[in-house]
């Protein structure tokens, strides 16, 4: 109830038009990106999965301002994202054995852990949603270790797009959507996996989201697909582009632009290899494109739902839902 007052009191605040800047990747663009986090406001930047909306996580009016400019429900909780080393989990959780298999040979690319919360984490509540779990990940893209150094504590992070749209694998992306309202971006290119994290909530091993990083076939997973979710991050339309999408199609209607993949060569394709890596890469850029060309209908070839297949069919299921 309070996490709600504040973002709805801090999106009065954060309508006004701000400029946003555009920040390198060398020394003096991520001091300037750590100064502007420390001072409160939201810096997006680049990880190996997609951009994230970075904002102090001990600091509830900057968390709160996420939400605001995101236009995302306040139930939803954000991923804290940290530099590491391993022990700095736990001020903020605490982390099983059957975790800590998955760290063996360091924090995984794409991997995020849902853990129960330790009492007096210092974090803003808001970053919970007032749950007693945190999501947490070390990110491995440099960029984003570089910043989370310089910062020196816990980053709360969503991908940074407008809540229910397309999540950004390029800063233009983010300035499509996000420009004008956030402080900064900085611009480190196209992201290395292009997809969300995975995120897997222990005790249990169950798998929240399909990601970037493969997990077994063989784990369970959170029933998803529910309109009114009681676990967050489970809404059926999300990851939408403007025009309508339609899935498994070996061909196009006239009307229609088509996404291929492997033998089906579409008017552009995910991977002529009909490699899933190379397919999850490209998957949010093609969506943002059809965007940009404001294309009505987007017609989408078969992907196999195996391996990386199962998240790139699970996006693509939610940009086909229908829209509530
Ligand atoms: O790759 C990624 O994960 C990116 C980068 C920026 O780190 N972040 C990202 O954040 O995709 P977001 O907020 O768009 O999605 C995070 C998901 C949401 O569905 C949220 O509900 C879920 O994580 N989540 C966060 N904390 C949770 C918790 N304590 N329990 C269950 N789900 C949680
Ligand atoms: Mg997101």
């Amino acid at each position: 109830m309070q996490a709600e007052l504040v973002a709805c009191k801090s999106y009065a605040a954060s309508r006004g038009d701000m400029e946003t800047e555009v920040l390198g990747t060398d020394g003096a663009g991520i001091d300037r990106a750590a100064l502007l986090l420390r001072q409160g406001a939201l810096v997006a930047f680049p990880t190996e999965t997609v951009y994230g909306l970075g904002a102090d996580a001990t600091n509830d009016e900057a968390v709160a301002q996420i939400f605001a400019v995101k236009g995302r429900p306040s139930f939803n909780p954000l991923i804290v994202h940290l530099a590491g080393p391993f022990s700095e989990v736990s001020r903020y959780a605490v982390l099983p054995a059957a975790a800590e298999r998955y760290l063996a040979r360091g924090w995984p690319p794409g991997l995020t852990l849902v853990l129960p919360l330790k009492p007096r984490s210092g974090l803003s509540p808001l970053v919970t949603a007032g749950l007693d779990t945190v999501a947490i990940r070390m990110p491995a893209a440099p960029v984003a270790q570089s910043l989370l150094r310089r910062f020196g504590g816990p980053v709360a992070a969503p991908s940074a797009n407008p809540s229910g749209r397309i999540s950004p694998s390029r800063a233009e992306h983010v300035l499509a959507g996000l420009g004008g309202q956030i402080a900064a971006v900085i611009d480190g290119g196209p992201t290395q996996k292009g997809l969300e994290s995975t995120i897997l909530q222990f005790p249990g091993t169950v798998v929240l989201r399909e990601g970037s990083f493969p997990v077994d076939d063989a784990l369970p997973r959170a029933t998803s697909s529910s309109d009114t979710p009681t676990a967050p991050g489970q809404l059926t339309s999300h990851y939408a582009p403007s025009g309508a999408v339609r899935l498994e199609a070996e061909t196009a209607h006239a009307d229609e632009w088509h996404i291929g993949f492997g033998a089906i060569a579409g008017d552009e394709t995910l991977s002529e290899k009909g490699d899933l890596t190379e397919a999850a890469a490209r998957l949010f850029h093609l969506l943002h494109k059809a965007d940009e060309r404001r294309i009505k209908k987007i017609a989408v070839a078969p992907i196999p739902d195996t391996g990386l297949g199962r998240a790139i069919n699970d996006r693509l299921r939610r940009a086909a839902a229908p829209r509530t």
